[in-house]
């Protein structure tokens, strides 16, 4: 079995557990693209020449920009903190202020990953004013993820890094493109509202625009799989794309011994093939 390499940050919704099911189902090509990059485990797993990244969470990209730019200087920076008396309630709600007070800048980046290894099951969470609000996560010893800063820095100088709406993204790519799409996933049950990162909802309509994009794509040669729950309504969605389904282990309250198998589908859109 290969070894694969983590990411540095928790993110719900992240594949590494997936990696082995998403990359066999995509050729290989210089030019990687990922406009729902979340943590990035898909791609600190794939060998590619150049990537394109992007998510629409602004303080994760930020974190990605500076890192890449700075290395082992940002990272020293960060680990600062990472330390005991930072590990307590009164101190998390003191940084968490601090963050939600500073601009765009190293001490912000910092305190984000600082949050996302200390607060609540890694959750990344805003509130109408954009503050992030996510609660203490009481963790034992939250450890520092130096190592998996230090490869991301490493494999992140082939990237480019953005932060726009996925439209965006998809509007600008040409041929030699790959690009492996994992959205915040259509709800299983009515009643569960569409999934808010960094205060934006994914509607049902977002959906369906990225489904029109892949096909968009795959007509001008360029093969597109997205990520969703195994759905009906998901299924007619894609229809034309080639559905792969499979049973994920996942836990569905906060009590993590809660756990239950969902389905979930990989989607390919992938081009025509010419027929001579
Ligand atoms: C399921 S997560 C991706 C997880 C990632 N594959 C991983 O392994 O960590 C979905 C991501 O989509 C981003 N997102 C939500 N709406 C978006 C939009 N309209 N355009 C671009 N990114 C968006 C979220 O910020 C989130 O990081």
């Amino acid at each position: 079995m290969t070894l694969h390499v983590h990411p540095f940050l928790k993110w719900p919704g992240g594949k590494f557990r997936l990696i082995d099911k998403i990359l066999p189902r995509l050729p290989h090509s210089p030019l990687w693209v990922e406009p729902f990059v979340g943590a990035g485990s898909v791609f600190l797993n794939v060998e590619s020449e150049h990537a394109i990244l992007n998510d629409i969470n602004q303080d994760l990209i930020h974190l990605y920009q500076t890192l890449q730019r700075e290395g082992k200087t940002f990272i020293d920076y960060a680990e600062q903190f990472f330390v005991a008396k930072n590990n307590q309630a009164d101190r998390y709600y003191e940084l968490r202020a601090q963050f939600n007070q500073s601009a765009a800048s190293w001490l912000r980046s910092a305190l984000f990953l600082y949050l996302n290894r200390h607060g609540y099951n890694g959750l990344c969470r805003y509130n109408r004013k954009g503050e992030f609000n996510v609660p203490f996560g009481l963790y034992k010893h939250p450890t520092f993820p130096r190592e998996a800063l230090q490869v991301f820095h490493q494999k992140a100088q082939r990237a480019v890094f953005t932060c726009q709406d996925y439209r965006s993204v998809l509007q600008t790519l040409e041929q030699d493109a790959v690009v492996y799409c994992d959205p915040p996933y259509v709800p299983i049950t009515q009643s569960a509202s569409f999934t808010q990162y960094s205060g934006h909802t994914f509607t049902w309509q977002d959906q369906q625009a990225l489904a029109e994009g892949a096909r968009a794509l795959a007509q001008k040669g360029i093969p597109v799989l997205i990520s969703n729950h195994d759905l009906k309504a998901v299924r007619t969605l894609y229809q034309g794309a080639r559905i792969h389904s499979f049973l994920v282990a996942r836990t569905i309250s906060c009590k993590t011994s809660v756990r239950r198998s969902v389905r979930e589908l990989l989607a390919l859109f992938a081009p025509p093939v010419s027929i001579y």
